[in-house]
């Protein structure tokens, strides 16, 4: 379309594909103005055996869940596990996404996890204390960022045999499986995961598959 003349910016034809543009540019193509849509910002309670890529391969991705125009147009700002549940971010702003997973910005993220071997009250300090200083992941340079873990009371457990403690895990990057291998280098093994809150954002009573779109308050959360 540049080639053949059809695209117009304030007037003039355009004939250079790297030319910048502005948002207060008049664009036309065959004389038909173009209207610049805004970036989108959603937040999606995922369930098991979705993935957050946009690709389906195995699980269906994600974006399947969005019924908006053009959802595979949108990306994922900080992806879950097939396994993992919970609080996932979409949108089209690559700059916004970057604030959210940028290990650089450190955002807060928090997780439900179940767990399969009990933490006593005997063990509960010495793990707060490894989750502050940091652990070895295998594979990895490092040791992790502080990290705080809160244990759920008994009172508050769901009577479930396939689970022996629940934590409530914040962190502040985002490593591959990361807190799986944060749990599996203190000896204990994650069998369920769910994502609460990345930075102020929280999932609250959104239900399993459904989606909203982010307030205009909690976009502003991470545009810079
Ligand atoms: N850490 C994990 O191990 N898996 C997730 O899905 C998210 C964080």
């Amino acid at each position: 379309m540049l080639k053949s003349g059809e695209v117009r910016v304030n007037g003039d034809v355009a004939k250079n594909a790297a030319m910048q543009v502005h948002e207060n540019n008049i664009i036309t193509i065959d004389g038909q103005q173009l209207t610049a849509r805004g970036s989108r910002y959603f937040i999606l309670h995922k369930v098991v055996d979705s993935i957050c890529s946009n690709v389906d391969e195995v699980y269906p991705s994600v974006l399947n869940f969005l019924d908006v125009d053009k959802a595979f147009d949108l990306h994922i700002a900080g992806r879950l596990d097939a396994d993992t549940t919970g609080l996932v971010l979409i949108t089209d702003d690559g700059r916004w996404s970057h604030n959210v997973i940028s290990p650089k910005k450190e955002c807060p993220k928090t997780y439900r996890v179940w767990l399969r071997n009990e933490i006593t009250d005997e063990k509960l300090p010495e793990l707060i204390e490894q989750f502050t200083q940091g652990l070895q992941l295998q594979g990895e340079d490092g040791l992790t960022r502080p990290a705080s873990l809160v244990r759920v009371e008994e009172d508050d457990l769901i009577d479930d045999e396939s689970y022996r403690s629940e934590v409530l895990l914040t962190i502040t990057e985002g490593k591959y499986h990361q807190v799986k291998r944060m749990f599996a280098a203190v000896g204990n093994r994650v069998v369920g995961l769910h994502r609460e809150q990345i930075g102020n954002i929280v999932l609250g009573d959104l239900a399993p598959g459904e989606w909203r779109e982010l307030t205009m308050d909690e976009i502003a959360l991470f545009a810079s």
